[in-house]
């Protein structure tokens, strides 16, 4: 999600739900839709494949399952899967005639809302075979969002979670994104907590049993700066260099974090 910006902090921080087990299992369901839709177009990326399609693809899906696309209309998005193609971060648009081509790499952010409860995540596929840069940057950025849901613990707290992504990207030499954040995700898509990818330890609202979290590190080989395009949505990075983008909802339990959108 995009970040919010300061002024939201005059009415306090808003209050971070804790989900009871039914909730859960709901949340559970919308995200084994997610997870089907980024399974099942991972195996039909290849040159040649629309983005276009790819959204046709997951409508039907969802349909299928008795879910709903969270994204289409939400703050008027108007379809309902993310394709981000190389230099696009987030937020792209499946259009057409984006036609996927050998070497790129492709980022698929989906949304379900199944009962009422909403599931997102996110990957970035290869097309073909592709560059040994692009490969280590979807290695490493996924890799972050594994070390991050590490920290999604009680006694932890948000920014426990921002630092290791932001940790794990610069010791590489990568850079994180500043503009979009990760968030809760419960009734609505987007909730409190904002869950940055970058921050300092022992900051941050607390993690508690209940709290349910999409964690979505987006890391770039060049600067962290984006823009916006003409088309209103889709995020680049400034300097055009490479992007990466894996996300899961979780839920964090007494016991550590369960992952409710795995593949
Ligand atoms: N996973 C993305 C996010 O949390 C998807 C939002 S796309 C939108 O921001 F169109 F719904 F905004
Ligand atoms: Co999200």
């Amino acid at each position: 999600m995009r970040k919010t910006k300061i002024v939201k902090a005059a009415k306090g921080p808003a209050k971070i739900k804790l989900r009871a087990p039914w909730e859960i299992d709901l949340l559970r369901k919308a995200n084994a839709v997610v997870a089907e839709v980024l399974q099942t177009l991972k195996e039909v990326i290849a040159p040649g494949v629309s983005a276009w399609d790819l959204n046709k693809i997951a409508e039907e899906i969802a349909r299928k399952r008795g879910a709903l696309p969270a994204f289409k209309g939400y703050r008027g998005y108007p379809f309902s899967l993310c394709v981000s193609v190389n230099e696009e971060v987030v937020h792209g648009l499946p259009l057409k005639e984006k036609v996927l081509k050998e070497g790129d790499i492709v980022s698929l952010d989906f949304g379900a809302i199944y009962e009422g409860y909403v599931g997102d995540a996110a990957i970035t596929v290869a097309v073909g075979q592709i560059s040994e840069e692009a490969k280590r940057l979807m290695k490493v950025t996924e890799e972050a969002l594994y070390k991050a849901i590490d920290k999604a613990r009680v006694g932890n707290r948000v920014q426990d979670i921002s630092a290791v992504i932001q940790q794990h990207a610069e010791r590489h030499g990568y850079n994180v994104v500043r503009d979009f954040v990760g968030h809760g995700v419960g009734q609505s898509l987007h909730e409190p907590p904002e869950v940055p990818n970058f921050g300092r330890r022992g900051k941050g609202p607390p993690l508690m049993a209940g709290m349910v979290l999409a964690i979505e590190p987006m890391v770039v080989t060049g600067s962290h700066e984006v823009e916006i395009l003409p088309d209103g949505w889709t995020a680049v990075t400034k300097d055009r260099g490479l992007a990466a983008h894996f996300e899961h909802s979780i839920v964090i339990t007494a016991k550590g974090p369960e992952i409710l959108s795995k593949l």
